[in-house]
This record gives C-alpha cells, sequence and structure tokens, in this order.
C-alpha cells in the first residue's frame, strides 16, 4: 500500500488537534477542545490539560484517520509539536508520535507550533511565496516575523509585556466573559461602537507591541464607569488591541518588500480585525480578493494588492489544529529537508523543549 498521507499532532496547550495532508491536500482538520474543562478556573490548568490530551489523543486518531479514509499503513511521516508549549502537554502528543514513528517505522519530524501557525497558510493551492512576513497573533505570542526562505527567520518585533490575545483574555473576564475570551468579546464588539471610548495605543519601536498599558486603561475604565455598555466598551478596546496588528503588518510586508503577508494565530479570526485589514489594504491600490476554491474549506482567503498577497487562514485554521503541524511538515519533506529538528528516525533520543525558540 502506498503511503501517503502525512499525519500532524499539536498538543502544545489546552486543545488536542490532528490533521491530515493526503498527496499533498489538505483533507482533514480535527479538535478535541478543552474549553469547558479549564473555564471554571479562569486560564489553562497544566496537570488537567496534559491528563485530558492523555484520553483525547487515540479516539481522535482514530476518527481522523476514519473520516479521511486513511489506514495507518498508508501514514508516511508524523508532525508533531515539540514546543514551545506547556510541557505535560508536549509530552503526551509527543510520545503518541514516538509509539506511531516505531509501530509503522516512518519518520517522525518535530514542529515548531510558531512555525506550524505560519505554515497553517500554506494551505491553499497558491502558497505564500518567499520572502515573507507573518504575524503571528494568539494566546501567548505576538510576533512579527520575516522569512527570507523556508526555515530561515528573523524577528521583526514582539510584545513588551502581554500577548494580544492575552489582554483581551484578561479585559474579557473583567467584563465577566468566560476563559478564553476572544469569541464572546467578538461577538459583542460587532454590536458596538469602536469610537465610544478612545484607549491609548502603545508607543513602541517599529514593530514592538505592548498591551499592559491598554489593559490598564481598559480596567481603569470598568472601575470608574460601573455601568459601560459591553458592547461599545468591546468595540473599542478590540479596535485599540487589533490597530497596531495590523499597521505593523503592513508596514513589515511593505518596507521589507515581501511578496505575500502572513496573518495566523487565534486572534486573527477577530471580525474586526479582517474588516480592518481590508479597509487598510485599499492604501495600496487596487486590491482583489480571492475567494478560497469551494472545494477546499482549509484554503486561506487571499488578498492580491500591487505590491504583495495576503493571507488569512479560515477561522478555524487560525486557532490551535493539528492540520498545521502537518501543514509544516508536508512543506519540509517537499523542500527536501526535515524541519529545524530534522527528519528523525528512528525517534530515540528526541525530547520535547517548552520554551522551544524559532528564530
Ligand atoms: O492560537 P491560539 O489558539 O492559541 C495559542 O497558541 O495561544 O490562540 C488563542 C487566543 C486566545 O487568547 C483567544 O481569546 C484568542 O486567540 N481568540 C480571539 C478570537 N478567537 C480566539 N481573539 C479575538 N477574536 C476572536 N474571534
Ligand atoms: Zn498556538
Amino acid at each position: 500500500m502506498k503511503r501517503r498521507a502525512i499525519l500532524g499532532m499539536d498538543t502544545s496547550c489546552d486543545d488536542t488537534g490532528v490533521g491530515l495532508i493526503v498527496n499533498g491536500k489538505p483533507i482533514l482538520s480535527k479538535v478535541a477542545s478543552q474549553e469547558a474543562l479549564h473555564r471554571s478556573y479562569g486560564g489553562v490548568i497544566p496537570e488537567l490539560a496534559s491528563r485530558q490530551h492523555l484520553k483525547d489523543v487515540p479516539w481522535l486518531l482514530r476518527e481522523a484517520l476514519k473520516e479521511a479514509k486513511i489506514t495507518y499503513p498508508q501514514v508516511e511521516a508524523i508532525g508533531v509539536t515539540r514546543g514551545p508549549g506547556l510541557a505535560g502537554s508536549l509530552l503526551v502528543g509527543f510520545s503518541a508520535a514516538k509509539a506511531l514513528s516505531c509501530a509503522l517505522q516512518v519518520p517522525m519530524i518535530p514542529v515548531n507550533h510558531l512555525e506550524a501557525h505560519i505554515f497553517s497558510a500554506f494551505t491553499g493551492e497558491k502558497k505564500p511565496e518567499y520572502p515573507l512576513v507573518a504575524l503571528i497573533a494568539s494566546g501567548g505570542h505576538t510576533e512579527l516575523v520575516y522569512s527570507p526562505e523556508i526555515g530561515v527567520y528573523e524577528l521583526l518585533g514582539r510584545t513588551r509585556d502581554d500577548a494580544a490575545g492575552e489582554a483581551i483574555d484578561k479585559v474579557g473576564r473583567l467584563l465577566g466573559l468566560s476563559y478564553p475570551a476572544g469569541q464572546a468579546m467578538d461577538n459583542l464588539g460587532q454590536k458596538g461602537n469602536p469610537r465610544a471610548f478612545s484607549f491609548p495605543v502603545a508607543q513602541t519601536g517599529a514593530y514592538e507591541f505592548s498591551y499592559s498599558g491598554l489593559k490598564t486603561a481598559a480596567k481603569r475604565v470598568l472601575e470608574k464607569d460601573g455601568k459601560v455598555h459591553p458592547p461599545d466598551f468591546a468595540a473599542s478596546f478590540t479596535e485599540a488591541v487589533i490597530q497596531p496588528l495590523v499597521e505593523k503588518s503592513l508596514r513589515g510586508a511593505e518596507e521589507k518588500n515581501a511578496h505575500s503577508l502572513i496573518l495566523v494565530g487565534g486572534v486573527i479570526r477577530n471580525t474586526r480585525l479582517r474588516q480592518r485589514l481590508q479597509e487598510a489594504l485599499q492604501r495600496f491600490g487596487k486590491m482583489t480578493l480571492l475567494p478560497p476554491p469551494p472545494d477546499n474549506p482549509f484554503a486561506p482567503l487571499l488578498y492580491q494588492t500591487r505590491k504583495f498577497t495576503v493571507f488569512v487562514p479560515p477561522p478555524e485554521l487560525c486557532t490551535d489544529n493539528g492540520l498545521m503541524v502537518a501543514s509544516a511538515a508536508y512543506h519540509y519533506l517537499l523542500a527536501g529537508r526535515g524541519a529545524k529538528g530534522g527528519k528523525v528516525f528512528p525517534p530515540d533520543d528526541l525530547d520535547v523543549d517548552p520554551s522551544l525558540d524559532f528564530i
């Protein structure tokens, strides 16, 4: 039986993700969310997260393969997140990948979680072209990077303090929203006026971000005026979070003469961010939105401008998932090399790295 499927697994934090790329095409992404498990604690409890991964990995793998009509002997390689993330959570997916690699006698490809987010934009027929600029905006990271070729990254700037998603989650909590608050803030904000409150936008370096001042300002508004209109508050706060994300990404792509700009990570699900991006792109003259093909639900939205093409993955691929890991592994194999951790078989000595960097 021909081996033709790349299996990807992500257990870096609180969601178990499995994805499959078959004959070069993204076929499936399945995520077992732990949101309900951690909600009452207001954040992720590491031990609970790893134990839940242990329960979810076996059935998720079984169901994913069944749905994709793929059998284990057809698996060619296993991509798995090595870091960064929670050690206990990472260990569950990594151990499962090692066991599969040994049992199936196929290589495993250790993948950096942040790099995997970038490859969530490589799931359409049209791929991003190098050199590219990528913004990763998630619950734990806000990073703008320049990449001249696959596997080579230069940091343009990152957050000095809180990540964008972290700021949204913390302020959402003050509004009484449960963790993680991103989607609820998004829904609220769509019903509000983004100019109702004027929140400060941090004055940082060209490509740096900072959200602690904004968080404090938001807290002060809520303390001073207990009766704020939540939709207006959410809309105005969201506006202040996303404005620098959009502006600095566009500036980065322009100044670095990038061929592609990629926006990835959980915060890129945000509806207002997507609208604002479209508005901001008008400044580059004629802009065409190329809708994703109907037969590929994983293809990113493409905005073609005169200067560069912007890639925005569908919302389900912005938050953590296994397909982005499969995509990273697949593109490294295509480029004839292993990912940064190599293409490993047998996987004996390999360990997870909770603070793995990729730059
Ligand atoms: O990429 P991700 O799933 O996990 C990390 O690697 O951190 O991102 C999760 C983050 C959370 O902070 C969540 O509140 C935020 O993404 N998020 C959103 C939206 N959906 C999720 N933020 C803004 N708008 C959304 N619609
Ligand atoms: Zn992530």
